[in-house]
């Protein structure tokens, strides 16, 4: 027997679940359900991430203290989760005593081993809110291409990274005070030390998915630079211990309790067993002596690979502790092809979800697309409701309603007393060693695909027997019995292998059934002689009216004030690196009269040309049907040479307020698709458009 502990990432606490959480969650917890239903003694542990400045400052708003606010969103969070039947073992939060244990002692024994060191760091300042400012907190003018409202980390027209310190004209999103430079100490940890070791630790033992191995490659080519580990007040998080007295209060940044979470999770965990016949030794997954004896795996999404893949391995390993057996990483989701959006509703919250759908149509759903890659998934409703119509109540829940009637009806419920067709039982026994091994390689996708072909090998069985027709002929009772026992034989092993996926629905099927088992290994039992119940229906269709329903309530839900702040989806995802959660409560509609205020007009590229000194910039000569032509820079020399845009049509914005730039003025702005840092396509138009021509 394997000892398995699992995680997912911790949620913040200062947001509602949506579904692209419920990817990871359901992931996790169909892999766990499938790794106990094979015997192994699997412990699954999460937590709500409590700490940081968008949860202080999301408290603040709400008018209650951090601590009114973690408790409510961690009620909240259990609650949709229970409803999504994740079956945690544990769930904590990291503002905990055994969250400060193991955070102090890690910092002790990473401080002790030389692997700490401080430093001044020259920070923007809110004067008004009195706290420092991370790079979400702070816009400003982007310092390469003069682009108004740039936050302080990257610009969104140029696609230039910068420190927040360069931005021209910076001011404080807090308040719109004006962010003074101010120095304080901090404390950072030498991730650089742990080069080699992370190296050799990404390429060994299948840890890390292969692209997600690449990815760090390509970290460890940029260089690996120390983490700064400290936040100063005010900040919701814990003290860094052994600070020198005279000096003012420091706090862990969040990201450095955030991990540590897990082991406090599972610390609480195992006080909480301590003396029942379910004990949990915490050594014995965390020593590093016993890194051999059991295993450790987290579930993440991939805009965290960072956190986990360098930061945490590298900790644990400097204070002595054991590092994870495997890290896996899962996609994002999309939603009708595109990124979660609230004003076409897509952008659905786990609550809204349940109160129209039954949760088990999206956790088979996911599980039908899910893979061991870390792409991206894409809910397509009208798939999602052919998918799992056509699946799980056409396929499968059909065997049963359609053998069951006669069992129950004419034979009492009794199946033969032996099997006509053990071929296609054994058959469909043997595909299980394939559709477990799917399971633990989280092979989803293929595993549903399999489970789905024995389904559809049960159906063809009923189809060329029609029951239905040889019950009205005289003398064939035993056949019929024999024919409906086979199919219900099949449906039971379909439940074993559904039980992951589908707990409700295959605990139900368990008392139709009359069995009390759905392991792994009982699919090898067959049911002779024995007495199946009334067969109830399993589930219900999906009706077209519930998805829209659902999508109509999340265009009015989001827009209510009292929404938690949603998660960091709705922005750049890919590079979650330093930053921490912030809120995004801005609703993404605009009235007409805001689209009306734009006006872009067909232009003539009269010359396009390089800008001496600016690597990022094309300057472009347009002509938009004006007496004059106009002169407008674009950010994508990367992906342009001028001569492939020189006389062709594009779109340009023409009442764009005139910027001034270090290479003069931009009168304009040419429109293109994609993104900045990956590549942009200039929007062209067909030669017939007429110049100076407005687009409506
Ligand atoms: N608090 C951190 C994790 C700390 S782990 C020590 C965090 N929280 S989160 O609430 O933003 O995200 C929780 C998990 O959900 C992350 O693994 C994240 O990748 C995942 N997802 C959040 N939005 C998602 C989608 N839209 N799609 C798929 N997964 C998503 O990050
Ligand atoms: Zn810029």
């Amino acid at each position: 027997m394997r000892e398995i502990l699992v995680t997912s990432a911790l949620p913040y606490a200062n947001g509602y679940i949506h579904l692209g959480h419920l990817v990871e969650y359901i992931q996790t917890d169909i892999w766990v359900r499938a790794m106990k239903a094979q015997g192994h003694q699997v412990t699954y542990v999460c937590a709500d991430d409590a700490h940081g400045t968008a949860i202080m400052l999301k408290a603040e708003s709400n008018g209650i203290t951090p601590e009114e606010q973690i408790a409510s969103v961690k009620a909240s969070h259990e609650a949709d989760f229970a409803k999504f039947l994740i079956d945690f073992d544990n769930y904590h939060t990291t503002h905990s005593e055994e969250n400060k244990h193991f955070s102090e002692l890690i910092y002790r024994r990473l401080n002790s081993a030389g692997h700490i060191s401080t430093r001044d760091v020259e920070q923007l300042f809110d004067p008004e809110k009195q706290l420092f400012l991370a790079d979400r907190f702070v816009k400003g003018q982007c310092p390469e291409c003069g682009a108004m409202d740039q936050y302080g980390d990257n610009c969104e027209v140029c696609g230039t990274t910068y420190d927040a310190t360069d931005l021209i004209n910076p001011y404080s999103t807090l308040s719109d005070a004006t962010p003074v430079l101010k120095t304080s100490k901090h404390y950072f940890f030498d991730l650089p030390g742990f080069e080699q070791f992370l190296k050799d630790w990404t390429r060994s033992d299948n840890r890390l998915q292969v692209s997600v191995a690449n990815k760090l490659q390509e970290w460890f080519d940029a260089g690996l630079a120390s983490w700064d580990i400290s936040r100063d007040a005010p900040y919701f998080g814990f003290k860094i211990p052994d600070t020198p007295s005279d000096e003012p209060d420091k706090y862990f940044y969040v990201w450095l309790d955030a991990p540590v979470g897990y082991m406090a999770s599972f610390q609480n965990l195992c006080d909480k067993r301590k003396g029942g016949d379910n004990e949990l030794d915490f050594d014995r997954y965390w020593m590093q002596e016993n890194e051999h004896k059991t295993e450790v795996y987290h579930f993440i999404g991939k805009d965290i690979v960072y956190f986990h893949a360098l930061f945490w391995p590298a900790m644990l390993a400097g204070s002595e502790f054991r590092t994870p057996t495997g890290v896996f990483a899962h996609g994002f989701l999309m939603v009708n092809g595109e990124k979660m959006s609230k004003s076409r509703g897509t952008f659905i919250k786990a609550e809204t979800y349940a109160e129209h759908l039954h949760p088990e149509y999206l956790r088979y759903y996911f599980a039908s697309k899910l893979s061991d890659k870390v792409e991206d998934i894409n809910l397509d409703l009208e798939d999602f409701m052919q998918k799992v119509n056509s699946d799980l109540v056409g396929k499968v829940v059909n065997i049963a309603s359609r053998s069951a009637g006669f069992l129950v009806k004419k034979y009492d419920g009794m199946l033969s007393d032996t099997c006509v067709e053990s071929t296609l039982l054994e058959d469909i026994t043997k595909t299980g060693d394939e559709i477990a091994a799917a399971y633990e390689n989280r092979e989803f996708a293929r595993a549903m695909r399999l489970i789905m072909q024995c389904a559809d090998k049960a159906n063809e069985y009923i189809d060329d027997k029609k029951p239905w027709s040889l019950a009205k002929i005289e003398g064939t009772e035993q056949e019929v019995q024999d024919v409906c026992s086979v199919a219900i034989n099949i449906f039971r092993q379909l439940m074993v292998y559904l039980a992951p996926v589908l707990p409700e629905l295959t605990g139900n099927a368990k008392a139709f059934l009359n069995i009390d088992d759905l392991s792994f290994a009982s699919r090898n039992q067959w049911m002779l002689g024995h007495k199946i119940n009334k067969f109830k229906p399993l589930m219900q269709r999906i009706e077209e009216k519930d998805v829209a329903a659902m999508v109509e309530d999340s265009k009015a839900s989001l827009t209510q004030t009292d929404a938690p702040a949603v998660s960091n989806d709705t922005k750049a995802v890919a590079d979650k690196k330093n930053t921490e959660q912030t809120e995004d409560t801005a609703d993404d509609y605009i009235g007409i009269e805001d689209f009306a205020k734009v006006e872009m007009r067909v232009a003539h590229v009269v010359e396009c040309s390089h800008v001496e000194g600016a690597d990022k910039l094309l300057q472009f000569t347009l002509d938009v049907g004006e007496d004059k032509p106009r002169n407008v820079f674009s950010g994508i020399r990367k992906f342009y040479e001028p001569e492939q845009l020189t006389g062709k049509k594009v779109i340009c914005v023409t009442n764009l307020a005139p910027r001034k730039m270090k290479f003069g003025v931009s009168e304009g702005m040419v429109l293109s698709t994609g993104d900045p840092k990956t590549g942009l396509t200039v929007v062209t138009l067909p030669d017939e458009c007429v110049v100076g021509d407005k687009l409506a």
